[in-house]
């Protein structure tokens, strides 16, 4: 049977149809929730999926605010983040993932976004940044690294994060490791599906025999 195949190159798409194809390859993604602050003190917290770890030592992670879709500006998030050097990730459990989906609301600029959506504002300890209460890890970062790919609607920067501090619930770390069934995270899918990475969970043991 003859395999069939579509050909895209991306650059010939509109840059919605291009996220399209890059969402609905990527997954399950994890979810940084974005605690900032702004240069008045407001708060301001945004998930964001385009995330991931580089590195244990030292400790980087990254995610990538993408321009607004309506006018190429950048989001709130990145502005506090360029202004104050500082960001909380927040990990999302399943009982806190629908007022986490309510901060990608596109609030105005001064209204605190964790207050709007009713979840709890808690002092961080290494960054003037608030995390947020309910989330049962907390990863403090401080700004590494910013890089733009360029300023419309569309296009996205990568932030660098170097983790300075972590908090986790008590109760959910044992033998230096995290019980994920107690951290119930969830992931995003393409669209508006999400998934609880506990459904369906399978082990597979990594062999050490080398050829
Ligand atoms: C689960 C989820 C994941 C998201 N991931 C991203 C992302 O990776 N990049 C991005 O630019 N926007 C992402 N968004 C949209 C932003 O959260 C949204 O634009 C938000 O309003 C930005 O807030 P801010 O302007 O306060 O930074 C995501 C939304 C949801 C609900």
């Amino acid at each position: 049977m003859v395999k069939k195949e579509l050909e895209i190159t991306p650059a010939t798409l509109e840059w919605q149809d291009a996220y399209k194809l890059l969402v609905g390859s990527i997954l399950p993604r994890p979810i940084a929730f974005v605690s900032t602050m702004d240069r008045k003190g407001t708060a301001n917290a945004a998930p964001f999926s385009f995330f991931t770890a580089i590195c244990a030592d030292p400790m980087l992670i990254c995610f990538s605010p993408m321009r607004r879709g309506t006018d190429g500006a950048k989001k709130d998030t990145l502005v506090n983040i360029e202004n104050t050097r500082q960001f909380v990730i927040n990990i999302v459990s399943e009982g806190m993932a629908s007022k986490m989906n309510d901060c990608a609301i596109e609030f105005p600029t001064d209204v605190d976004e964790i207050e709007e959506v009713g979840l709890t504002k808690e002092r961080s300890i290494k960054v003037s940044v608030p995390r947020i209460k309910e989330s049962l890890v907390h990863l403090e970062c401080e700004l590494y690294q910013v890089l733009h790919f360029g300023d419309k609607p569309g296009a996205g920067s990568l932030v660098i994060g170097k983790v300075i501090h972590v908090h986790v619930n008590d109760g959910l770390y044992s033998h230096g490791r995290i019980d994920t069934a107690q951290l119930a995270p969830i992931g995003r899918m393409a669209g508006n599906i999400f998934t609880d990475p506990l459904a369906k969970t399978f082990e597979m043991l990594r062999k050490t025999e080398k050829r």
